[in-house]
């Protein structure tokens, strides 16, 4: 079994350890240390997970343990990856056994897909893509680093999500688009053109205000 630490013990987080509760139900992989976070989790709630608040992210530097980032922000992913990284740490990529995840596809370090999560044919993501509850990611697709798709989002085939874009619960991007990165899709939107990057769309069809600089991905 390998140690594993969930970085995040908010609502992602804990869904994560539902993942995590999954799989050891169908093969015993992982043996879960407890949770990192910097702030004041919910210890009752989170015993009832029967899991420990360990302490803060830095502890993550001196444990000897595998890791996923329970935490839905790209750019903490992307903070917390890069330290990790420094510390010699490497992540672990959680696969719900109720998604369904094509042959020819191939999940970039530390990524997460969530039950009823499909993703189909040929597809490559990057460093921590977190595949949310039911969304659906079809042929040829290309997910970035620390992108996010919201539950029920459903992207067309040979799309291009950016590094560190997100994609809100049940929208849509149409096949062989690029949504920029650091984009934010809202829900329910419907991507038809290009997206630029770190530019906020909502709407059916999507429209967006001017990229906002102080997002700064890069
Ligand atoms: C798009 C989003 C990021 C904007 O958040 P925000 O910057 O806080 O925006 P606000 O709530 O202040 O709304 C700004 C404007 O956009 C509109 N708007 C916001 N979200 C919208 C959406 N999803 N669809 C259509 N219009 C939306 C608001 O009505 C408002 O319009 P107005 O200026 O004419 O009044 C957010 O609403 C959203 O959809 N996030 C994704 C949520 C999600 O999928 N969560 C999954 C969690 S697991």
């Amino acid at each position: 079994m390998d140690a594993l630490v969930i970085v995040g013990a908010g609502g992602h987080g804990r869904e994560l350890l539902e993942v995590v509760e999954a799989v050891n139900k169908v093969e015993p992989t992982y043996d879960i240390l407890g949770v990192l976070d910097d702030g004041e989790p919910d210890l009752d709630l989170l015993a009832t997970y029967g899991v420990r608040h360990l302490g803060p992210v830095s502890l993550l530097a001196d444990l000897d343990a595998r890791y996923v980032l329970g935490i839905g922000s790209p750019y903490a992913r992307r903070a917390i990856d890069r330290a990790a990284t420094g510390w010699g740490r490497v992540p672990v990529t959680l696969v719900h056994p109720a998604a369904m995840v094509g042959r020819r596809v191939t999940l970039g370090p530390g990524s997460v897909v969530c039950g009823f999560a499909s993703i189909t044919s040929n597809v490559l993501t990057g460093r921590h893509a977190h595949v949310n509850v039911a969304a659906t990611v079809g042929h040829d697709c290309r997910l970035g680093d620390y992108t996010t798709l919201a539950p029920g989002a459903r992207i067309s085939g040979a799309a291009t999500i950016g590094d560190g874009a997100t994609i809100g619960s049940g929208a849509v991007v149409r096949q062989g688009l690029t949504v920029g990165a650091g984009a934010v899709v809202g829900a329910g939107a419907v991507v038809i053109r290009e997206l630029p990057a770190e530019v906020v769309a909502v709407g059916v069809p999507a429209h967006h205000r001017p990229p906002v600089p102080q997002l700064g991905w890069y």
